[in-house]
């Protein structure tokens, strides 16, 4: 059993050699237990071809290991120093509006550069040779953060020509490619695969089909990119965890399938920028803005811990204000107390600061670090230390159990919905969290998961809102559960090459549901559907054709059909605002034994095994006495205070 431990994010490389082991005994004191290094140090460990210096690292493993402490080693190709770029000059990304991304910030590589490719992977090759066995050396982080500021997608030579070789690959004859585009719209038709372009500078939209492809290839490049590193790491430093950092609200490449290459999945969790970044209203963001949404944190937890297949960290959690939101304020104290917890809640192994000191110079010297950049203690250092005594407290191995509620989160659907949102606001994946922040306000644990047979086993109620294409696999699996199922809007709309289904939306899926949907429209800001408890559909409607076993739930006030049933199965015709949702969700689990609490506004719930945790998001202090009940309080009290947390263990 893993216990819950923490890590901090260190760059020996920026500092004077005289402050490593001073940093490294205070980090252990504080009760980190892994540091991450390296991952952006490629010009300081090979300085000019060929040419390695790898004697400061071994001088940093060591000081460190000296300390007690474990290290994560990050590979650096993230940031090809200058001397690669002048010798392999096409190796770098080019944008959707055919520029160049060049040198001088980071992730300057296009993941279809094969030359590229092959420095990544000697170079990762000699890292690993050099500190595979290393006893200080605990787990690998490939790369960093694949895709930050738009890099999944390059439109340069070497990805066209990659992409042609893909199409090859999957339609083998180009008449299958024109089949399965529908080219033969606009005269679109090609005779061969080498005539095939990006589908970047047309003159108006480009085909959806070839749209999604393009997305698809791309994705896979970064899943093949990592796959090199993680074979060379595995081969040469065995028994040693493999984990990638993900990011927020970031869905270019399918992280389900880059994660089956990584022993643990892990993502970057900066609460206030994502929050600023968001597209939440002014009111929201003010209100949130020193804690973070209360559920954008969780969903990114739960998503990526279905990545990782139940192993996952945060690999870099904020702990101050950043540099890189439109605006950047500064946490709320005891903020980054409840961010930690709340991540253990959701079972992370590890949460690991971004950073230990705070940078006096370049991009980032505006993002604070648990350190001032005169090494003074910074507001987290101290919140860290509570947390890192508290854990010995809570004492509590990392149990999450298979949730009886899954929502399924597919990463082709969003690319779908980005091609052709109908509306111009529909996001799919604000759709999916809108249903993750209602189940999470009735207190539920929840399990992400891909729309795979297998993640669909042994679950009480599936959702599965948007799903652009319902496969006949998915759709088999959710027909031999004994789940209740509930789709819409838009789920099983399109076929896998983006085409309207033969017999109608929702496509395969009338084989559980007996209706097909003829028509839909999307609504304006200001335009609604209206229902007699108050609720509302915003943004899309949908108009159903109902069979003869179909039974209305709920009609519209201009009675049309809002929310089927069909057995196990729902149909959600419309995107629901809160008060519609709450109420669907409702009936549909008081067909389970699915215990509902009832939360007041603000209050968050999660169970790590038996470890209950209560999260205060909101201004006010608030009791929770009846919540607890007679359970034994580990942390905190009944009286949650602002931003507080509250610990229970339940008997
Ligand atoms: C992450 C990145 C780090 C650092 C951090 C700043 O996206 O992985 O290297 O830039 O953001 O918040």
């Amino acid at each position: 059993m893993t216990h819950q431990s923490l890590g901090v994010c260190y760059y020996p490389e920026h500092w004077p050699e005289t402050y490593w082991r001073d940093d490294a005994e205070k980090m252990a004191l504080l009760g980190i237990k892994f540091v991450r290094i390296g991952e952006f140090a490629w010009s300081r460990l090979e300085p000019a071809p060929g040419q390695y210096d790898f004697d400061w690292l071994a001088r940093a493993l060591n000081i460190l290991s000296e300390a007690g402490l474990k290290v994560v080693l990050g590979t650096p190709t993230a940031t090809p120093p200058k001397w690669l770029i002048a010798r392999l000059p096409d190796m770098i990304p080019i944008d959707g509006h055919g520029r160049p991304r060049n040198f001088g910030s980071r992730r300057h590589y296009c993941f279809s550069h094969a030359a590229y490719v092959q420095e990544c992977a000697r170079i990762v090759t000699k890292i690993a040779e050099s500190f595979g066995e290393h006893p200080g050396v605990a787990a690998w982080q490939t790369d960093n953060e694949y895709g930050c500021h738009d890099t999944v997608e390059s439109y340069s030579p070497a990805a066209r020509e990659a992409f042609q070789r893909w199409c090859a690959r999957k339609y083998q004859t180009i008449s299958a490619l024109n089949q399965a585009w529908g080219n033969v719209f606009w005269s679109m038709e090609l005779s061969d695969f080498n005539e095939i372009d990006l589908p970047n500078l047309t003159v108006t939209e480009a085909n959806p089909s070839h749209l999604l492809d393009f997305q698809r290839f791309s994705s896979d490049q970064v899943v093949q990119f990592n796959r090199i590193q993680a074979e060379i790491i595995r081969s040469l430093s065995p028994g040693r965890p493999i984990i990638h950092n993900f990011m927020g609200a970031f869905t270019a490449f399918d992280h389900f399938k880059l994660s089956l290459d990584l022993d643990i999945a892990s993502w970057d969790s900066y609460p206030l920028g994502f929050l600023e970044r968001s597209a939440h209203d002014p009111d929201f963001k003010n209100y949130y803005m020193r804690i973070g949404d209360p559920d954008f944190q969780a969903f990114h937890h739960d998503l990526y811990r279905g990545c990782g297949r139940g192993r996952w960290w945060v690999m870099e959690q904020q702990p101050g204000a950043v540099n890189w939101a439109p605006w950047n304020p500064t946490p709320s104290p005891g903020a980054v107390r409840l961010w930690t917890h709340e991540a253990f809640a959701c079972g992370a192994e590890t949460v690991s600061y971004f950073r230990w000191r705070q940078a006096p110079f370049a991009q980032e010297q505006m993002h604070e670090g648990l350190l001032l950049p005169d090494s003074s203690p910074n507001q987290a250092f101290h919140e860290v230390a509570q947390v890192s005594h508290e854990l010995t407290i809570i004492n509590a191995e990392v149990a999450t159990k298979r949730a009886p509620i899954a929502l399924v989160f597919d990463y082709e659907s969003d690319w779908a919905w980005k091609i052709e949102p109908q509306g111009q606001d529909f996001s799919y994946f604000e759709l999916v969290q809108r249903f993750y922040s209602c189940l999470r306000k009735l207190g539920l644990s929840i399990d992400i998961i891909p729309p795979d047979a297998q993640a669909a086993a042994d679950r009480e109620v599936i959702f599965a809102p948007g799903l652009f294409h319902a496969s006949e696999d998915f759709t088999h699996a959710i027909k031999q559960s004994q789940a209740f199922f509930v789709a819409g809007p838009r789920t099983g709309s399109k076929t896998k090459n983006f085409h309207i289904p033969e017999n109608l939306p929702p496509g395969a899926l009338q084989q559980l549901l007996d209706i097909s949907i003829p028509r839909v429209e999307s609504l304006r800001p200001g335009t609604e559907i209206s229902f007699s408890n108050g609720g509302k559909f915003k943004k899309w409607r949908e108009f159903l054709k109902l069979g003869d076993h179909a039974e209305v739930i709920l009609s519209s006030i201009d009675d049309e059909a809002a929310f089927v049933r069909c057995g196990k199965s729902f149909y959600l015709a419309g995107w629901p605002d809160e008060t519609l949702l709450l109420e669907l969700i409702q009936s549909v689990l008081s067909h389970t034994s699915i215990e509902r609490l009832a939360l007041p506004d603000d209050i968050r719930v999660r169970d790590n095994g038996a470890t209950r945790y209560f999260f205060n998001y909101g201004q006010n202090t608030v009791n929770i006495e009846q919540l607890i009940g007679n359970a034994t309080i580990l942390i905190g009290g009944s009286q949650l205070e602002p931003y507080g947390v509250t610990i229970i263990r339940l008997s």
